[in-house]
């Protein structure tokens, strides 16, 4: 059974609480397991994130099509290691005279909602562009998008409404040794969460394997 929260193991609001929600940072390694969180979203959660209408088959082209050297990818896992929110950050191409720009997408599984994922990887992504000197983050999102729109605004985004979509941007401060610190502290913190899911796991599918039930998960 899928524990419903990224962090089992902690409060059930672990933002709430102080705890920074674990955003490890995807590599091309994960294209399968961002396929799966992406089909398991239903067409109103599609089509809030895309924007329009999508079929599993424009997904699959999304999946494949994502560039892991040009752009970023964020992800948060659950304690079975599903990956329960993903976050795309996309280079728009440089245009002369213009400051550089990335556009930010992002889904968390109806099930781990609520709990400040969307937050942290909205978060994560900002200070990853600080860091690698972008100077505007993009949002393009649709405008009854309320839970979208509530994000940006509490990370102090502007949003502006046409025809039924809204796009919130943020101006982002150049990095500073802040920045840098807080996102390799982000990237350690992950990277020991991610370890301890992966041996409890890996424990606990032994002695699934061994004695035919599951280990309960302590609180
Ligand atoms: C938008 C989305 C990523 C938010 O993820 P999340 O993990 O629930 O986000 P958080 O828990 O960090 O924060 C959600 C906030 O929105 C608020 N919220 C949720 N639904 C809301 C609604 N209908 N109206 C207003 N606020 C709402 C929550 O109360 C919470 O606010 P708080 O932190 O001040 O309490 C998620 O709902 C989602 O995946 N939606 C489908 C895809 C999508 O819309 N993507 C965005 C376009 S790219």
């Amino acid at each position: 059974m899928h524990n419903k929260l990224a962090n089992g193991h902690l409060p059930s609001k672990p933002h709430m609480a102080g705890l920074a929600v674990p955003v490890r940072e995807l590599h091309a390694g994960h294209r399968n397991e961002i396929l799966r969180h992406l089909l398991l979203l239903n067409e109103e959660d599609r089509r809030l994130r895309f924007g329009t209408q999508t079929p599993d088959e424009v997904i699959h082209h999304y999946v494949e099509g994502l560039d892991f050297n040009r752009d970023k990818v964020f992800g948060s896992f659950d304690s079975q290691l599903n990956l329960i929110g993903m976050a795309h950050l996309a280079y728009l191409p440089k245009t002369k005279g213009q400051p550089q720009a990335a556009e930010f997408g992002v889904s968390v599984r109806p099930d781990g909602r609520g709990q400040g994922i969307g937050t942290a990887l909205l978060a994560r992504a900002a200070v990853h562009s600080r860091n690698t000197r972008i100077e505007t983050l993009f949002v393009h999102c649709l405008a009854n998008n309320r839970a979208m729109m509530h994000l940006a605004q509490k990370a102090g985004m502007r949003v502006e409404y046409a025809y039924g979509d809204a796009d919130a941007y943020l101006k982002l401060p150049p990095a500073n040794s802040a920045t840098i610190v807080e996102e390799a502290a982000n990237e350690q913190w992950a990277d020991f969460d991610y370890a301890v899911k992966e041996n409890f796991k890996r424990s606990s599918d032994a002695w699934s394997w061994l004695f035919g039930k599951p280990v309960v998960r302590p609180t």
